[in-house]
């Protein structure tokens, strides 16, 4: 059983204050893009997980996708008796979900090995227990995300749109930006506002138009990810001087994302990307796209 599952990236990202849970109230702008990771679930003695890609993805019971076939598991009430092997294209630890990505395949492919057969509902539920952007994995396309990023409307969408992914030299950890967040509002260095959807955003969906679309892309968390990687500034530069509609830091980073006028664009773009010499690898993608599909 293979599923593959895309990354995502946020078209805005904005953070409220944080809540007595540890969490943020969001309102999270996912747009699922053409990188895709891959998971095939075979039957089993017990429940491993191997990765083919970049070293610092654990294999361990600590794998999300791992955690995931064992809540699954639970919840029809069997053993976790899956071999599962992850090939992966996204960035790990790159702000573009990847590993919820894998959680989200892991489900779904073993719900189809287990014929356990779940209805939607249920599944978005123990997505949701796993982590707040692996509900987002399911569904895929664009989609408004409220509360920690879980609660989902899908966007209406015209057209295609098409990107440039920067990937970065190692991650950069989650939490640790969402607690430089609240460092710098602390310190009073960044503002903090309640976060409401962006009319504009929305609007350059709904019509296509990618120009509106990079002047309406935000991230709250880019300070945070710019003050632990101070280098992202001149790699966001590069893009924006490279005629980039918009450019932003990807999620938590630290991928940088540059949205481009049409796919030739896009190349033209990467290429320019790939000879700064800035970025560990280059990536062109298109969105929106479908969430987790059977191979
Ligand atoms: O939900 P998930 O486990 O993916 O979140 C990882 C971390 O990101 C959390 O432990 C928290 O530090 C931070 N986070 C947050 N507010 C959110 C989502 C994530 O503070 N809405």
């Amino acid at each position: 059983m293979t599923v593959r599952v895309p990354a995502k990236v946020n078209l805005q990202l904005s953070v409220g204050p944080v809540r007595d849970d540890g969490y943020h109230d969001l309102v999270n702008v996912f747009h699922a893009v053409s990188l895709f990771d891959e998971v095939t679930a075979v039957p089993a003695d017990a429940l491993s997980v191997t990765v083919d890609g970049p070293a610092g993805v654990p294999t361990g019971p600590d794998n999300l996708a791992a955690r995931a076939a064992a809540l699954l598991a639970e919840h029809v009430g069997r053993r976790p008796d899956v071999a599962l092997h992850i090939r992966k294209d996204i960035p790990v630890a790159g702000g573009m979900a990847g590993g919820s990505a894998d959680a989200a395949a892991a489900l779904l492919a073993c719900d189809v090995l287990w014929e356990a057969r779940l209805d939607r509902e249920t599944l978005l539920e123990l997505a949701a227990r796993l982590g707040s952007d692996v509900p987002f994995a399911l569904l895929g396309g664009t989609a408004v995300g409220l509360g920690r990023g879980e609660r989902l409307t899908p966007v209406e969408v015209t057209g295609e749109f098409h990107w440039v992914f920067g990937y970065a030299d190692g991650g950069l950890s989650t939490p640790a930006v969402y607690a430089e967040c609240d460092r710098l509002r602390a310190a009073g260095e960044q503002d903090s506002v309640w976060p409401e959807v962006s009319d504009d955003l929305m609007a350059a969906l709904k019509t296509g138009d990618a120009e509106a679309l990079g002047r309406a892309l935000h991230n709250d968390l880019q300070p945070a990810a710019l003050s632990l990687r101070p280098s992202l500034r001149d790699a966001l530069a590069v893009g924006r001087d490279a005629g980039a509609l918009g450019s932003l830091v990807s999620g938590s980073g630290p991928t940088c994302a540059f949205l481009a006028a049409s796919l030739d664009h896009a190349a033209e773009l990467a290429a320019a990307l790939n000879d700064s010499g800035r970025f560990a690898a280059v990536r062109p993608a298109s969105g929106p796209v479908p969430g987790v599909t059977l191979v």
